[in-house]
């Protein structure tokens, strides 16, 4: 393998912790018998290798609730969970939905519909406010992304964009080319034309200097875009980043006064943080906006089937001679009935509320309990969407945070770790909060650890 640079590092970490570091390589020497090693060798032998995959870190055999099992019996609360598992792994609901319909109506030829697609398709635009009333599914989320592209393009009859450095919109070539992730984009070669990039509202590496909370001046670069190009079809963004970087309350405000002012459509990607993530059932809410376009996947099948929406407002019905979304289980049945099924536990045990009371008092007790810790730069967090940013000034901190997850996956904790030093945690919107104390915990003794031992290299 060529040696990288540390940038090149830096940047492949964007999205998520890498598999080619040597922390992890030492976790697996101390942690994995020689069977789970035989099953890492044989999936590396058959997968091609990509980076956040494989080569793989471990082996699973089971998940259920908030909770993975890997094959040698070791159980972990999953806070990583790639973001599907808003009701939990395996909710006995959307498994009753996916059962009761297996055996007798398991695919919707194109041309037909049916009553689960229908009624999965209702249920969401009377979640959604305003006027977004029409539905396009999709098996994943950078397709419902590419969707959502064509569409801005067919309605506005423009094809530039507008997005932002270090976000992730799928890994697909239209995603990557709205995308901000240097790990997806370098050496993809020639992307879509027209996609203009822009920093995202994130003080900590903020180019336009706001210091320690973000003063606009990247939503106001967005109008000066707008303004100086004339001919943008659309913004698109994630209402929040998944990391988490919070913007400011007017942040989408100013975005979506200029989008109207230049005629420009706000599309905004909720792949991940939608379904009550982050405390409301659409992160957009929490900056009394509507967009044009919402995307949600993820968890929308209920963490079994693939499956992504995109929302669209009622002036947006204006492609009937074209196909935007022509993908083959676009209305499948029982896809569509694990999604119906997703959204009525959602409702049904108040999960968006508990997001949004649990996370908060959650935010409260990392602060308080991490505070003990040089560590600890930051704790921030909307609803579940939480995250710890690890600095101690020493460059050390891309370092520290893959020890402070290795040791907690020792402990029976699993997450990732974003931008190299933010310990990025997604539990489960039903969570006990007995579990959640266990993770928290965890998190604590882990840092702790780390905090405790010599830290060996300068690598951030
Ligand atoms: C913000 C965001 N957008 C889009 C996607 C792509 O979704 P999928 O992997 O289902 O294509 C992801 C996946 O991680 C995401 O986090």
């Amino acid at each position: 393998m060529t040696s990288k640079t540390d940038l090149d590092l830096k940047l492949l970490r964007t999205e998520g912790d890498i598999n080619i570091s040597p922390n992890r390589q030492t976790w697996q020497v101390g942690h994995l018998s020689a069977e789970t090693k035989r099953m890492l060798a044989e999936d590396a032998e058959c997968f091609l290798h990509q980076s956040m995959s494989t080569p793989c870190l471990n082996a699973m055999k089971g998940a259920s609730g908030a909770w993975i099992e890997d094959v040698e019996g070791r159980r972990y609360l999953d806070f990583h969970g790639n973001n599907v598992h808003q009701i939990g792994f395996g909710h006995p609901r959307v498994t009753g939905a996916i059962k009761s319909l297996l055996d007798q109506f398991s695919f919707c030829t194109r041309r037909y519909t049916n009553e689960h697609a229908i009624r999965f398709a209702k249920k969401l635009t009377t979640l959604a406010p305003g006027d977004l009333n029409r539905v396009l599914f999709a098996p994943g989320g950078a397709s419902a992304i590419g969707i959502a592209l064509k569409l801005a393009r067919t309605a506005t009859g423009r094809f530039k964009t507008i997005s932002l450095w270090d976000s992730f919109h799928g890994a697909s070539l239209d995603a990557i080319s709205v995308g901000g992730e240097s790990v997806f984009r370098k050496n993809a070669g020639p992307l879509l034309p027209g996609c203009e990039h822009t920093p995202p509202p994130d003080p900590s590496h903020c180019p336009f200097r706001c210091g320690t909370s973000c003063s606009l001046a990247c939503a106001d670069y967005i109008e000066y875009m707008l303004e100086r190009e004339g001919d943008v079809g659309a913004v698109i963004a994630e209402t929040v980043r998944n990391v988490p970087v919070i913007p400011p309350p007017d942040y989408w405000k100013r975005i979506r006064a200029a989008c109207d002012k230049h005629g420009a459509l706000l599309i905004l990607d909720e792949i991940p943080i939608g379904l009550g993530r982050t405390g409301k059932f659409f992160a957009f809410e929490h900056f009394d906006v509507i967009p044009d376009i919402v995307v949600l996947g993820k968890g929308l099948g209920g963490g079994i089937f693939p499956l992504a929406a995109m929302i669209a407002r009622e002036h947006l019905n204006v492609a009937g001679e074209c196909s935007l979304g022509h993908y083959t289980h676009e209305k499948n049945p029982v896809a569509c009935a694990a999604g119906l099924a997703t959204l009525e536990v959602i409702e049904e045990e108040k999960l968006v509320e508990r997001a949004a009371k649990l996370g908060a008092s959650t935010v409260e007790d990392l602060r308080r309990r991490l505070s003990p810790y040089p560590l600890v730069r930051e704790v921030r967090g909307l609803g579940f969407l939480l995250g710890v940013e690890i600095g101690d000034n020493k460059g050390n901190a891309v370092d520290a945070s893959e020890r402070i997850m290795y040791s907690a996956l020792r402990r029976g904790l699993n997450f990732k770790v974003s931008k190299g030093n933010v310990l990025t945690f997604a539990p489960p919107l039903n969570i006990t909060e007995k579990e959640l104390d266990q993770a928290w915990t965890i998190v604590e003794a882990a840092i702790q650890e780390i905090q405790n031992s010599p830290v060996p290299s300068a690598n951030s």
